[in-house]
């Protein structure tokens, strides 16, 4: 029997194909315009499915975009592993900033990815990293080295909050029931140094709205004489972190964990270079909240910032107008113990309380989840590592991740199982911006791993 390197080696080509076909649908959930493309994935999901060796795929249908759910039952003794990914991806834009279409992928080298990397929206996020874990079951159905149950559960909003999955999975606890949950949709540090997200961020979204004259007015007539909803948003979201910046809506941090010095030492470990961190991003210098350093910043501290601003005049040239209302969406990343549902009170609380005489106010709560953490001594954790020691050569490293994937904590309340966060983008694969895109090396390499973390669960399980 062949094993899972010469597997991979043998068909490769033909694995890139395949993502590359399911790359081409442009599965956009944000947006209205897209959603037969989203539905099209879906049964295109399902297809892959099966032709890899499921038994009983189905569509399940939501009160939004479909959940493909798909199974392969070898003996209800054995354990079970549910692999979630999701086949939606964000808005492509600005596409003028693409060097090649999104939904055209093409191969490219790049200085770290020397092998190439297939640049498309949805490369790395999340449908390269789902589509390893078909192949690798593809695999294992093929040399017959399958050594315990699978389950895939791949969902179609992820990138809009998972607000209809949420429901699913309290209404399906027994179908989903499962030993350990393994998604990849993280990264890790390196293609030469793994690594596993024990930690994933919460995440409250808002949009707000100041409202100040009934219709947009003359700036000279009126500029002066009544409140300006834009420059009134900015002082207030300005007004939103203090000088050290803290955050200072009353209550934010009440819940918040604070690290030992000995963890933060043991976080230190993990490589970095902020030399190179800036210079991939041509920044002069680093910024963020005092007595913590860069990699605290963005995985064991609550954040926020603002998304997108709009309001009054931005076309060309000059027009002289005070508009009539003022716009931001705005995030904020929270960390385990703060409750996403409170933050969002505790904000609109705030940030009405800001508005001066002269303006209204509405904030409206977009979607949220828990943060996550997960321990570095369950059988899965093991397994994973043992995994990537032996296809990479090093032993990975546990990282506190600042992304968030919302129903993972969900999936712990719900299903009581652990998730194994086996990740293999980099963070300069680009995801959510322009040109987006994931390393053929790592796309390969995925799919060589996972089946050994499915023969080390077993193993360890026994
Ligand atoms: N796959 C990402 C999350 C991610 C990426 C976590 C890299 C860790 C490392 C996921 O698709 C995502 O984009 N999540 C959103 C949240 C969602 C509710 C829109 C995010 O983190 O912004
Ligand atoms: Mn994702
Ligand atoms: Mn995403």
């Amino acid at each position: 029997m062949e094993n899972i390197k010469s597997y991979v080696q043998q068909h490769k080509d033909r694995f890139i194909n395949e993502l590359i076909e399911l790359l081409k649908i442009p599965s956009v959930s944000a947006d209205t315009a897209y959603s037969q493309d989203v539905i099209d994935t879906a049964d295109a999901v399902k297809a892959s499915l099966e032709k890899a060796g499921c038994d009983h795929v189905e569509i399940c249908e939501t009160a939004g975009y479909p959940i493909v759910y798909g199974e392969k039952i070898i003996d209800p003794s054995l354990p079970t592993v549910l692999v979630y990914g999701h086949y939606d991806v964000q808005p492509p834009d600005p596409i003028e900033l693409w060097t090649s279409p999104p939904f055209e992928p093409v191969i490219k080298k790049t200085e770290i990815h020397p092998e190439g990397a297939i640049f498309a929206r949805g490369a790395c996020d999340d449908k390269g990293q789902m589509y390893m874990h078909v192949k690798a079951f593809e695999y294992m159905i093929q040399s017959n080295t399958l050594p315990c149950n699978v389950k895939f559960m791949i969902e179609g909003e992820e990138e809009v909050g998972s607000v209809n999955l949420k429901t699913f999975v309290e209404n399906n606890v027994e179908k989903l029931k499962n030993d350990v949950i393994l998604i990849s949709d993280t990264g890790m540090i390196s293609n030469q140094q793994p690594s596993i997200t024990t930690g994933l961020r919460g995440l409250s979204y808002v949009e707000v709205e100041v409202t100040g004259p009934n219709r947009d007015l003359h700036s000279g007539l009126y500029g002066g004489a009544v409140a300006n909803p834009i420059n009134i948003l900015a002082k207030m979201i300005a007004s939103l972190h203090d000088e050290n910046n803290h955050i200072t809506i009353p209550g934010f941090y009440d819940n918040v964990e604070e690290l030992s010095l000995e963890e933060r030492a043991e976080m230190a470990k993990a490589p970095f270079n902020l030399e190179n961190y800036k210079k991939a991003l041509d920044l002069n210098d680093i910024y963020g909240e005092k007595g913590y350093v860069t990699n605290e910043r963005n995985s064991i501290r609550p954040t926020l910032d603002v998304n997108g601003i709009w309001g009054g005049y931005t076309g060309e040239g000059a027009k002289t107008v005070i508009a009539s209302k003022a716009f931001a969406k705005i995030s904020m990343r929270l960390v385990p113990n703060q409750e996403w549902e409170q933050i969002t009170e505790l904000f609109t609380k705030h940030f009405t309380s800001l508005a001066p005489a002269g303006v209204t106010v509405k904030v409206k709560p977009h979607h949220g989840g828990q943060g996550y953490v997960t321990p570095i001594d369950s059988i899965g954790y093991k397994a994973a590592n043992m995994a990537y020691t032996e296809t990479f050569g090093v032993p990975a490293i546990p990282v506190r991740s600042g992304g968030s994937i919302p129903i993972v904590a969900l999936f712990e309340k719900e299903l009581k199982s652990k998730t194994i966060l086996m990740g293999f983008g980099l963070d300069s694969d680009a995801i959510h911006s322009p040109n987006e895109h994931f390393g053929i090396f790592n796309y390969l390499k995925g799919i060589e791993t996972i089946p050994l973390f499915y023969k080390y669960f077993v193993e360890l399980s026994k």
